[in-house]
């Protein structure tokens, strides 16, 4: 077995991505699979962690394990909420879930119909809040809040912007898109950014192990704030 490097610690992770509703058969959604929350989540738990996984739409399975209490959600109102309802007791959250940044203004209460008047149809959308820059705003020092950026251009750059404006204390960042993309992707390159390190590239690696080396990473941060 993994060394019990998160006994007694509680990490809630998210997962997967979330939904937005335009009328009662139709959202917006993306391309998460979920593997990387979950194997975070199976990862800490191997490692002695309490792990509470808030889940939108995933596609791979979830943990079977006493120590992984699964929650699961739809929309990013439904996850925020969900976030904030665990964080105060949480030693750390790993925000892995792949939320959507707008969703439409009003979802229609009834399914919009074809008509033969027009062929296009616009619909508007409007910001959805930041979970990870809202949470991490409430965040005790004791508490490590995890985040990632997954970027198909200037990856470094906007990794780094992302550790300062959302208040994280480490940013995960990959690369989606072109030959190396980590979505719906067994492996993973990925780097890791910290405010007081440089950047931190790791090998190429299956996401399972990326997801032990956060957990390990994350059990170091936490015996730092005892
Ligand atoms: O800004 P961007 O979506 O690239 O940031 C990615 C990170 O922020 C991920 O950790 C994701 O879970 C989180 N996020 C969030 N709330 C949003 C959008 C992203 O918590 N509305």
């Amino acid at each position: 077995p993994a060394p019990q490097e998160l006994a007694g610690k509680r990490v809630l992770i998210t997962a997967g991505g979330t939904r937005e509703n335009i009328d009662p058969v139709r959202f917006i959604g993306n391309r998460s699979s979920g593997k990387m929350g979950v194997s975070l989540a199976t990862a800490a738990a191997a490692m002695g962690a309490q792990v509470t996984l808030i889940v939108g739409q995933v596609s791979v399975g979830l943990p079977d394990s006493p120590q992984v209490e699964v929650v699961h959600v739809e929309s990013t109102e439904e996850l925020l909420a969900a976030v904030q309802d665990h964080f105060t007791k949480t030693d750390a959250l790993v925000m892995a879930a792949a939320v959507a940044d707008y969703r439409p203004v009003k979802a229609a209460a009834e399914k919009v119909k074809k008509t033969s008047e027009h062929d296009e149809w616009a619909i508007k959308l409007v910001e959805t809040p930041d979970i990870l820059q809202t949470v991490a705003k409430t965040k005790r020092p004791d508490q490590v809040v995890v985040g990632f950026a997954a970027e198909t251009q200037h990856l470094l750059a906007n990794a780094q912007r992302k550790l300062a404006s959302k208040g994280a204390d480490i940013i995960v960042a990959n690369q989606v898109g072109g030959p190396s993309s980590a979505f719906a992707s067994e492996d993973d390159q990925v780097t890791i950014l910290t405010p007081d390190a440089t950047p931190d590239r790791w090998p190429k690696m299956s996401k399972n192990a990326v997801a032990q080396r956060i957990m390990k990473l994350l059990g170091q941060k936490l015996k730092l704030g005892d």
